[in-house]
């Protein structure tokens, strides 16, 4: 039976069973979910073994599991590294939540449940796909190893070392993911860029201990007012970042890209509604999609401190906390970027307040060519999968290991993005479109096959 009949045939079972996968509260940052993380990682590894994969392990490390699993049997026959995450993102706040973040539930032909786009619907359809081929095949067409870590969402801090000690055991040919969007609804896209990211947390400290407002105000550093004061100043008007140095290592965009990016099928009416703000704002000079795409940003992520409960409370706080991020470029340097902004933090606080400045995580950026035979191959099935043109893009969101594994590998990274903007990742809502569950579905199939049968030179 042809594949692609196959997964007609079992639409409904394929479904069922990822929502059993989204029933599993798998939260990587909260430690009362381990045994729930633990479930998933059994989950996948029997998925894997029905999908053809003798050989699979679930890999501990000081914290989450690694789900690995291989199957190299066939010479002449191209290997790929396929990676997933299986961890996902807190639900809350869960009022704001149609049906339950854990119990999926399809509405309007969309898949809801937190995880479903980011990243356990996209991996699924991966497992998917290889299980049809082997159902249909009696064999799997290519060699596959798969790496499913639990701590994406937490900067996979324990991946790297895992991936030190087998690096030998992970050579492929490729590596393939699809954690990632596409460009708008209806466009197949591959994604050839993402942005670096380090996050960093700050807490300023004025007085001691809290102290009374009436009794003390007027005449004391009031942490909020110095912080609220800096954080202003990491902006220019023309929403530049003012850190010195900034934007020394950023790669100038090419004419010939900027020129390829502005010809997408991308309209920017469409992303003003998903943003819902009055108006849109940027760096000065720059189009949106090169705005989230290609350049470097600052942002706020959180900011707290002193009295924020019901009714008042007079009172001057001892300290006050923000959480920023920066998003990072070719050919900027996390490390150096960490510097940087930590110098001029501190630079923009005056000498009555204490600052702590810590460097939670620090990302590269990842960049790549797409002339590769590989990336023919898959724009070809993408577009036999939904029957639409697909397209190159870059994205403004953050994958560590890509970038890892790139430069230690020296491999093509394919990345099939399935989600969309709009579906709400990490936020409440969170939702897959059931069409392009199914079209990714049929192009990775479609894809995995061809390399079976074409890919030997790659
Ligand atoms: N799948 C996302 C990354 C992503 C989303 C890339 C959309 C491209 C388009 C991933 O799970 C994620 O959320 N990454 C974090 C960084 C991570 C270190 C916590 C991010 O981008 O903020
Ligand atoms: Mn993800
Ligand atoms: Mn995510």
């Amino acid at each position: 039976m042809n594949v692609i009949d196959f997964i007609e045939d079992h639409q409904s079972a394929y479904l069922e069973e990822l929502k059993d996968f989204l029933r599993i509260p798998s939260v990587s940052t909260k430690d009362e979910h381990k045994s729930d993380i633990a479930r998933a990682a059994s989950w996948l590894a029997e998925r894997l073994r029905s999908a053809g994969i003798k050989n699979v392990e679930i890999v501990p490390t000081p914290n989450h599991p690694v789900v690995y699993g291989e199957s190299v049997r066939l010479a002449n026959r191209p290997t790929i590294l396929l990676y997933g995450h299986y961890d996902v993102q807190p639900a809350e706040p869960l009022d704001l939540w149609t049906s339950p973040p854990f119990d999926p539930t399809v509405r309007d032909g969309n898949l809801y449940a937190r995880g479903s786009a980011d990243d356990k619907g996209q991996l699924h359809l991966h497992l998917k796909a290889l299980e049809a081929l082997y159902e249909t095949e009696g064999e799997l067409p290519i060699n596959v190893k798969v790496v499913i870590e639990g701590e994406e969402e937490i900067g996979s801090k324990n991946l790297w070392a895992f991936v030190a000690e087998n690096r030998h055991k992970l050579i492929a040919d490729a590596l393939v993911l699809s954690d990632t969007s596409m460009l708008a609804p209806g466009v197949p896209s591959i994604t050839y860029g993402l942005r670096g990211l380090n996050y960093y947390q700050v807490e300023v400290t004025g007085p001691a201990q809290d102290l009374h407002s009436g009794v003390f105000g007027g005449a004391v550093p009031n942490p909020i007012t110095i912080l609220s004061r800096a954080i202003a100043r990491l902006h220019d008007q023309n929403f530049r970042v003012t850190v010195p140095h900034f934007y020394d290592d950023v790669t100038k965009l090419s004419r010939s890209e900027r020129k390829a990016i502005a010809s997408l099928p991308w309209k920017e009416g469409a992303f003003r509604k998903i943003v819902g703000s009055r108006d849109l704002c940027g760096e000065k000079g720059f189009s949106v999609l090169e705005r989230i795409w290609c350049r470097p940003t600052l942002e706020l992520n959180g900011i707290w401190g002193g009295y924020t409960g019901k009714g008042e409370k007079t009172v001057i706080p001892s300290k006050a906390y923000a959480k920023i991020s920066t998003r990072l470029v070719p050919h900027q340097d996390p490390k150096k970027i960490a510097r940087l902004v930590e110098g001029h933090m501190r630079r923009l606080l005056p000498k009555s307040v204490m600052c702590k400045f810590d460097v939670l995580s620090a990302g590269k950026p990842w960049l790549a060519d797409y002339r590769d035979e590989i990336f023919r191959m898959a724009i070809t099935s993408l577009e036999t999968g939904f029957g639409k043109k697909a397209v190159f893009i870059r994205e403004g969101g953050s994958i560590p290991f890509v970038a890892q594994m790139h430069s230690l590998l020296k491999i093509p990274c394919v990345l099939l993005g399935f989600g969309l903007p709009d579906e709400n990742a990490h936020a409440p809502n969170e939702h897959l479109s059931v069409e392009n569950y199914f079209g990714g579905l049929r192009s990775v199939a479609l894809f995995y096959k061809e390399l079976g049968q074409n890919g030997a030179r790659l």
